[in-house]
């Protein structure tokens, strides 16, 4: 029964993940972008690790239903349909869609994870999902391990604040640290240091400055809004889409 984080996706893959469950934080953005779609109707989120990547598999899955999304130094990628903002993905934009999503680190932080036993997606949007389902694995003795997308290769405020409410939820609030990494103890310092409101440690971090400089600043607002989106995405198969619910 482990509870682990890894401030950065770098030697989190193959071997590291296995057996695990994962959850897999980018608030700023892709994890809260992706509720959002998914919340509002999309029918499945296909990350990709690059822009060319993103492409081929839009005219591999050619249709009039597959829309390619993402983000290159915050800003939309030239020719695409969508960029990478919550905002972005109202009803009528993704409703019934296929989104082939490609950002800088956290759809390279969700392939990572492929091999897990089970990978989620998180972020304040749906931390209540997430907790519970977090607390669950804990409590029943499985491992989990909580994979911060972070910034390219280091360590994100932003993602290591939203991993230390991660693991505060699986823990149910009590002292009992038992079985916790380094880092999910560092995590839940963080939430000591910034307190309940999601906004500041986001508006504080490097991401959330390089956003507010590139005019995104309605976009942690949007990312800071606590169970805004409800949904428990998981990974499997090389999409994301709601978990099914249980039969
Ligand atoms: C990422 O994957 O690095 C982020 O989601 C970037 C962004 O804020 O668009």
């Amino acid at each position: 029964m482990s509870l682990d984080v890894a401030f950065t996706p770098i030697g989190h893959g193959g071997a590291e993940v296995q057996g695990r469950t994962v959850f897999v934080v980018d608030i700023l953005r892709a994890t809260t972008t992706i509720c959002a779609a998914l919340h509002h109707g999309a029918r499945a989120i296909v990350p990709a690790a690059s822009t060319e990547e993103a492409l081929r598999l839009g005219q591999t899955l050619g249709s009039d239903d597959v829309l390619l999304a993402g983000e290159r130094n915050t800003e939309r990628i030239p020719g695409f349909a969508l960029g990478n903002s919550p905002l972005e993905m109202t009803p009528e934009a993704v409703r019934g869609k296929l989104l082939v999503l490609t950002t800088t680190n956290g759809t390279g932080a969700l392939l990572a994870a492929q091999g897990a036993a089970t990978v989620y997606l998180a972020a304040a949007v749906n931390i209540g999902q997430a907790g519970r389902r977090a607390r669950e694995i804990h409590r029943g003795g499985g491992d989990v391990l909580v994979i911060c997308a972070g910034r390219e290769g280091g360590f994100g405020l932003d993602d290591a604040y939203c991993a230390g409410r991660l693991v505060q939820a699986a823990i149910g609030d009590k002292k009992n640290t038992e079985g916790l990494n380094d880092a999910a103890l560092a995590s839940l310092d963080l939430v000591r240091r910034y307190g309940e409101r999601w906004e500041r440690p986001l508006r504080l971090s490097a991401a959330g400055r390089d956003l507010i400089a590139a005019g995104f600043r309605a976009d942690i607002t949007e990312a800071a809004r606590p169970d805004a989106y409800p949904v428990l995405p998981q990974f499997a198969e090389r999409r994301v889409t709601l978990e099914a619910p249980a039969s």
